[in-house]
This record gives structure tokens, C-alpha cells and sequence, in this order.
């Protein structure tokens, strides 16, 4: 089986996110499982500097404003299509948004020229030696290649299964675009790509996909609801036995506390011991004192850290010590910077993105902290569990799918990984961080759901079934 994934980031090669960990991840998972997958991605200074020389694949002579083509080659173990069209990709900035933090005027131009080309790969396979079975659209990005597919008769052979990692995002354009975007006109209505008057590349993706899926059970049933489901919960009710979730795994040798260059490396509890006492170094933090609880993450609304200021005298009176690590909306970069200032020892706050600096909080912290509002899968919390730094969190998402909740329940069985709480509020996140303090004053029982979690399986092994079984049913062919 042959997939060819559309994705607008992709692990280690340009990462916003989580998307970029599991579009980087998912064709090792696949391998052995008889799943060959190629990844079209556009091609961004740092992606077409990692390719070097690629085969020319496929050439554009006009791709919404400019020669493009299509190069194959590998890198850091990926097999890669990258479309190189320096009219839309070959920038300063980020993939979405120029170094002055806006999104890029010409965002829908730039992602349709990927659908269009990952249309185009799936028509044309067959003319250079790869043929793909099923094509795997990652998010509004990838969204409109479902629909290029059938204008282009790739469809009548091809499968294609749209991949939802955040509703959040639903690529929009005004509808006076439908034909500069070589959309077709008949496709602008409720069952197609229209979304409250204008254009989503995401509902395209919805409404085109033989298949849908997005990243944990729980998101996809409150996807389902007028709450999380962001005016897409109609179209994915509508997709009945089409839409499922598929669980998130983590790089498991990336995320490795025996085998990580940035630490002191454990196999066992006991060993955490010395990369907690650097973190403490590192951050200047109080050397003793209750949890030290710790944050990775976008500074977005989603990620719910408001919160979390909120709740942070709680935490300080229970004698409990912060590190936060992040980078996005500058009001929160502002809050949690000065919560650094006026409490030394206690807080520590790094802006920016630094992935070496998240390996060392993750396994230097007793607790992570994810109070997500929505959360589609998360992976911070698996990274906790792995390098056994007790999960808190909100009862959403894949967090739900994935911490098992401290209850007299699971204390009794001795199964408990960590804590959740809910209602996603101030409230309930102070009570969730007193639980905390109340446990860690527990040692034993702590040091058990330390354990717990460092058992618990974060990997591919279930999920790459699950995406294989996915795509065999999204196949037109046998
Ligand atoms: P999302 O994709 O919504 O941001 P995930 O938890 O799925 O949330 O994935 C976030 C990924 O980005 C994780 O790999 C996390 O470690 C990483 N990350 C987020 N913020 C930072 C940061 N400031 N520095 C380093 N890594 C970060
Ligand atoms: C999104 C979600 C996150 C998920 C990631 C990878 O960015 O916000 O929850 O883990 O995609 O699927």
C-alpha cells in the first residue's frame, strides 16, 4: 500500500507543533506494517536545504503565479516530495506567518498549490514509478487536495482520508476566490466547501475525504458537538462511520529518558533524581519545596495558561515551584514573564522555543501541567508520562484518552498515571493542584504513579494499526 501524506510541517524538518511530530513520525510507524508512504511538503528554505539535490519529479510552468517543481529525494529518513515554488515558500518567517507575526496575505494561494500538486502526483503516479493507493491530507492545509482529486480524476483510483489535527484552523478564503483557486463553482454549498459564506479548505477536506479522522477517540466525539465542534460538528455528524479518532503516539526514541543526550539519563524512577536536581540548577529554582510542576507549550487560548495565572498563588502557597517554557500571544509571554520576576525561585519562565530546553523541563519536572480548554491529542502529557512527570490535566481530548486519573479507584488498583480536572476552569484547576500537593506529600503513592506512567504505552504500535486498517478501507481497490 503506497499513501502519499500532504503536510505543511513535518518533523525534524520545520515544526510549528504536534502536526509536525506525527507527520514525521507516521511513515516509520507504517513501515512495517506494509505501509510505503511519501510526504509532499512545500519546500521552505530549511526543507529544500536539507534535500539538496532532489529528482525533478514534475514541473509547473504557472502554479498560482509562478514556475514550480516537484523534487524526490530523502532526508533525515524521510522519503519526500518537496515542492519547490519559491514564489510561495522560499521566505523569511514561519510557514504560516511572516517575521511580523501576521499570516501570510496569500495563504490560501500557497496551500492550494500543494493540494493542487499532491492531486497532481496522485493522476501521474504511474508516469514516474509510484503510484499512490490513498493520499493523506494533514489539516486545512492538505484540504483542498480531495477536491483537486476529483476535478483532476485522480479520485476514480485513489483514496484519500482527511487527517484533522485542529479544528481550530479552517483555512478560509473569500468565496470571490472559487475560481483563482481553480476551485469548481458547483462545490460552493453546505455539502461541499462553503462554511458560514466563504471558502474552508478544512470543510473541503471534510466533505471531499473518502475518510476522516482526527487525533484521539474523545476529541472525535466532541467534535460531534455544537461545543468543540466549531461549526464543523454538523458535516462530521453527517459523516457517520467515516470520521473516527486515532490516538497520537510520541517518538518513543526521540523521548527516551534511558537514551536522551540532553540529560542525565534513568530507565528507572530513581535515576530522575539528578535531571531534576539540574533543572533546579538550571532555573535557579528553590532546591527544596513541594512540586515542581512544568509547562511546554504554544502560549495560545487553546492551551489554556490564563488559567493557570489564575491558579499559580495556589501552587506558590503550597510551596510548589514552576518552570514554563513557551512562545505565542504576547499578553501571556508578558503575564508569565513577570510571575518569573516577582516570585524568584518559585517560577521560572523561558520564552521562545527551544526543543533541547524542552527535553531537560520535561524530565527534570515531578508534574506537567496541560489545562488545555480543547486539546485534539496533546503529547506534552505523554512526554510526561514517559520520563515520569505526573500529568495534570484538563478532561478533554486525548488528554482524557491518555492520563489515568488518581480516584479512590484507580489508587486502589494501583493503576492511577496522574490527575484530571474538570470543569475546564480556574476552580477546578486550583482543586486539581492541591490534589497534587495533597499526593506529593504522599511519597509512596506518587512514586507509584511515576511508575505507572513510565510503564504506560505512548508509542505507534496501536495507532499505526489503526491509521493502516484506515487507509486499507480508503483504498478503491482491494
Ligand atoms: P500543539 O500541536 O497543539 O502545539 P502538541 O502537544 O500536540 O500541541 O504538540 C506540541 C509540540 O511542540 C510538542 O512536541 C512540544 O514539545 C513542542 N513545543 C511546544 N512549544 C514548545 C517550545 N516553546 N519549545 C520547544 N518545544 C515546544
Ligand atoms: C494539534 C493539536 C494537538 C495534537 C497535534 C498533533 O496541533 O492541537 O492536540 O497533538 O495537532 O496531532
Amino acid at each position: 500500500m503506497k499513501v502519499l501524506s500532504v503536510a505543511s510541517e513535518i518533523a525534524p524538518l520545520i515544526k510549528t507543533g504536534g502536526l509536525a511530530d506525527v507527520a514525521g513520525a507516521l511513515p516509520a510507524a507504517l513501515k512495517d506494517l506494509g505501509v510505503e508512504m511519501r510526504s509532499l511538503v512545500p519546500g521552505y528554505p530549511s526543507v529544500l536545504s536539507a534535500l539538496g539535490d532532489g529528482t525533478q519529479i514534475m514541473t509547473d510552468g504557472d502554479l498560482f503565479g509562478g514556475p514550480a517543481q516537484v523534487l524526490f529525494g530523502q532526508a533525515e529518513g524521510l522519503d519526500l516530495y518537496v515542492l519547490d515554488a519559491a514564489h510561495l515558500f522560499y521566505r523569511d518567517g514561519g510557514p504560516y506567518a511572516a517575521p511580523d507575526g501576521y499570516d501570510w496575505w496569500d495563504n490560501p494561494q500557497r496551500f492550494a498549490a500543494l493540494c493542487w500538486m499532491a492531486a497532481r502526483l496522485c493522476n501521474e503516479g504511474h508516469l514516474h514509478g509510484w503510484q499512490p493507493d490513498v493520499l493523506q491530507a494533514h489539516d486545512w492545509q492538505g484540504g483542498l487536495a480531495p477536491v483537486y482529486m476529483q476535478r483532476l480524476g485522480a479520485s476514480h483510483k485513489v483514496g484519500s482520508v482527511m487527517s484533522i489535527h485542529n479544528i481550530a484552523f479552517t483555512g478560509s478564503a473569500g468565496a470571490d476566490m472559487i475560481a483563482s483557486l481553480r476551485l469548481p463553482a458547483e462545490g460552493y454549498n453546505a455539502g461541499g466547501f462553503e462554511f458560514y459564506g466563504r471558502i474552508s479548505a478544512l470543510k473541503a477536506g471534510i466533505a471531499y475525504a473518502d475518510k476522516v479522522n482526527t487525533v484521539s477517540p474523545t476529541y472525535a466525539e466532541e467534535l460531534k458537538t455544537e461545543g468543540f465542534g466549531m461549526g464543523f460538528d454538523g458535516t462530521l455528524r453527517y459523516k457517520g462511520k467515516d470520521f473516527v479518532g486515532i490516538l497520537n503516539g510520541i517518538d518513543t526514541e526521540a523521548w527516551n529518558p534511558a537514551n536522551d543526550p540532553e540529560i542525565a539519563t534513568y530507565k528507572t524512577l530513581p535515576g530522575k533524581g539528578k535531571a531534576r536536581a539540574a533543572l533546579i540548577e538550571e532555573m535557579e529554582l528553590a532546591p527544596e519545596g513541594g512540586p515542581i510542576c512544568v509547562v511546554v507549550s504554544r502560549l495560545t487560548e487553546q492551551k489554556g495558561l490564563d488559567l493557570l495565572l489564575h491558579a499559580l498563588p495556589d501552587l506558590i502557597e503550597r510551596d510548589g515551584r514552576l518552570v514554563l517554557l513557551g512562545s505565542g500571544d504576547p499578553w501571556l509571554e508578558g503575564q508569565f514573564a513577570e510571575a518569573a520576576v516577582a516570585n524568584p525561585g518559585k517560577v521560572a519562565v523561558r520564552i521562545g522555543y527551544n526543543e533541547p530546553l524542552s527535553h531537560r523541563i520535561i524530565a527534570g519536572g515531578d508534574a506537567i501541567l496541560v489545562p488545555s480548554r480543547f486539546e485534539p491529542c496533546g503529547l506534552t502529557q505523554l512526554y510526561g508520562l514517559r520520563y515520569g512527570t505526573v500529568p495534570v490535566v484538563a478532561q478533554t481530548g486525548g488528554l482524557a484518552d491518555t492520563v489515568i486519573p488518581h480516584t479512590v479507584a484507580t489508587r486502589t488498583a494501583n493503576v492511577a498515571t496522574g490527575i484530571q480536572f474538570a470543569p475546564n476552569s480556574v476552580q477546578a484547576l486550583q482543586e486539581a493542584i492541591g490534589q497534587l500537593c495533597d499526593l506529593w506529600a504522599e511519597p509512596k503513592v506518587f512514586q507509584q504513579m511515576q511508575r505507572n506512567g513510565m510503564k504506560f504505552p505512548v508509542g505507534w504500535d496501536t495507532s499505526a494499526a489503526a491509521y493502516a486498517a484506515l487507509f486499507a478501507e480508503a483504498a478503491k481497490h482491494p
